[in-house]
């Protein structure tokens, strides 16, 4: 079946809705995901969307800028970075308006709690004058993402967006730099369906799948990346992953870090609060790569807590907290640590350790969400991205806490406004490639058609180890040319991959098979980049390059498929407007 709409956009999740409220009555807008939009990965977003509001003490976006910079470890582009803090006061604002029930102070202001690298100058007039925390996230208690995505569905439900979902999408289709739709699975029939569109943007999310512990939920499989890949664009970044410290031990589901900003502790098995070591001015509330490492380094070192099966963890300390603060600004994380783990937060240690968050890097793109072709200046006609799928790049290295939410509604919203731009330009519907949806047909028949071979779940969970042992926090040579070495043979076995349902409908074994394929095709790119930035910076701790190497690295990398080679590799350089790089101490 083929359909046609002036815009199609993959994933539901806050950028992909945000960017569908924005296109007005009088166009055709249809909105695709693998799951109910109130299903997407948002939903898990816990502890808020920053701004600096000042609801609760003196802040400025510049501040805001400042510290995102720094965050990104200089890799952020700086003038991306002072566009979306400019723009997070309005941003926010406007979700109020759209109906978004936020937490309140007692005057009735959206609250705002502090988060980690968040900070505000002791003296605002000297922006290098020590720093301390400062009350910048704006949440609704510790499910902002959740109220978020319900708020901007029902916005998108009163625009006349047209959803489709549990639809899966599987090409991208595009010729000669310019994108005419994609083809996607309708998961209910098995049904192959051609949608010929003017634009396409991509709101597809991360690959936090790759991992085996990992606070991603089951759709989080970078298929949005591998379709932009397999179309010949560059993906950017993709070194960088980033680890949020706390993921409930063994299960790596988020405990938000709006814990520690709430006044939660972090304690070895002496108890200590060892962040007092690491970050002696902000303690636990230093950026996420630094808290991470230090987990890491604790446990390394004899001082994690054995847990039963033999793996250790630390302790999230949340007991010295009020019974109102956890009940009503805490209750799913420690409604999670009840049931997940058995421990009662308001008498024991929360068992946490670092888990797989959220990719900086993605489908490189400029302010307005439109795609980077290439590592130069080049423009895809139609395409456009954002969201975790996207990098603009204003985490760099390392996002702060909070800048997540963010970069969905400003990047989102500005996406929408230039897609407006772009069909009221004139934009006509392209060309559709001969024989659209053909590949997809063979691919599903090819899988269907073998009757032994290897079965997918065994291979994912290889992968998902190899990458905690390898390409983890911390990573060197030797780890990840193994890492390489085992995923080329995974990707050997997987070219006879197999499947017990032959049949059409809710094929999930079927699905599950071509995620594999996604997941396999990220890791390799992931590990592939980690390898060749031998430096540390930001999520990207080699041991083997513990420096930061501003002279040979302040630089974004490109990378691109080269047939059935390993990737091949260009640069862009790093946009630098008022902030010069520097040691980055907390
Ligand atoms: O810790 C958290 O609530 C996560 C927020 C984020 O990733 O931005």
């Amino acid at each position: 079946m083929t359909h046609q709409f002036d815009v199609i956009i993959v994933g539901a999740g806050g950028a992909g809705l945000r960017a569908a409220a924005e296109i007005p009555h009088g166009y055709t807008c249809a909105v695709l995901t693998k799951v109910h939009p109130l299903r997407s990965h948002t939903g898990a977003a816990q502890g808020g969307v920053c701004a600096a509001l000042g609801n609760l003490e003196e802040d400025s976006p510049e501040w805001h800028a400042y510290d995102t910079v720094k965050g990104s470890d200089y890799l952020g582009d700086q003038d991306a970075i002072e566009t979306m803090c400019q723009d997070a006061p309005r941003a926010v604002i406007e979700l109020e308006h759209m109906g978004m029930p936020f937490s309140r102070t007692p005057e009735g202001k959206i609250a705002q709690r502090r988060f980690g690298g968040h900070t505000r100058p002791t003296d605002p007039n000297d922006p290098d004058s020590k720093r301390v925390a400062v009350m910048r996230s704006c949440y609704s208690a510790d499910r902002t993402g959740h109220v978020m995505l319900h708020t901007l569905y029902e916005n998108c439900i009163k625009n006349n967006v047209r959803f489709f979902s549990e639809f899966f999408v599987t090409e991208l289709l595009s010729e000669n730099g310019e994108v005419s739709g994609v083809v996607a699975i309708e998961i209910l029939t098995g049904e192959i369906h051609v949608f010929h569109s003017k634009v396409v943007m991509f709101a597809t999310g991360g690959n936090g799948r790759i991992w085996r512990i990992t606070s991603n939920a089951h759709v989080g499989t970078g298929d949005g990346f591998m379709l932009a890949y397999h179309a010949g664009l560059p993906l950017e970044d993709m070194e960088f992953m980033q680890f949020h410290p706390t993921g409930l031990w063994k299960l790596g589901i988020l405990v938000s870090e709006a814990a520690r900003g709430e006044g939660g502790i972090l304690r070895n098995k002496d108890g200590e609060r060892f962040m007092e070591r690491y970050a002696p001015t902000v303690k636990d509330l230093a950026p996420r790569d630094m808290v991470s490492r230090a987990i890491i380094t604790e446990i390394r070192e004899g001082r994690g807590i054995m847990g039963s099966d033999g793996t250790q963890y630390v302790n999230l300390d949340l007991t010295h907290l009020p019974a109102s603060v956890i009940n009503e600004k805490l209750p799913e994380i420690t409604g999670f640590a009840r049931t997940y783990l058995g421990v009662e937060p308001t008498r024991e240690g929360v068992p946490i350790q670092p888990t797989a968050h959220y990719v900086m890097g993605g489908i490189p793109t400029d302010v307005d969400g439109r795609v980077r072709l290439d590592h130069k200046d080049g423009i895809v006609r139609g395409f456009y991205a954002a969201g975790e799928c996207a990098c603009v790049s204003v985490h760099g290295a390392n996002r702060l806490g909070t800048n997540s939410l963010l970069d969905l509604i400003v990047f989102g919203r500005r996406g929408g406004k230039a897609i407006v731009q772009f069909l009221k330009s004139g934009a006509e519907f392209p060309k559709l490639p001969a024989q659209a949806g053909e590949r997809t047909r063979e691919m599903i028949a090819t899988i269907k058609s073998r009757e032994k071979g290897n079965r997918p779940a065994p291979l994912r969970t290889e992968l998902q180890q190899v990458m905690m042992d390898d390409c983890g926090i911390f990573r060197d040579a030797k780890g990840l040319q193994g890492a390489l070495t085992k995923i080329e043979a995974l990707r050997e076995k997987y070219k006879s991959v197999t499947i017990d349902d032959k049949g059409m409908q809710f094929n999930t074994d079927l699905l599950e098979a071509i995620e594999l394929g996604n997941l396999l095709d990220t890791a390799e790119l992931v590990v592939t980049c980690a390898l060749n930035r031998t430096e540390s910076r930001g999520g990207h701790a080699r041991e083997d390059f513990p420096e930061r190497d501003d002279q040979n690295w302040m630089k974004h990398t490109f990378a691109y498929q080269n047939g059935t080679s390993r990737p091949r590799i260009e640069y862009r350089p790093v946009s630098v407007t008022k902030y010069k790089p520097k040691k980055r101490v907390y």
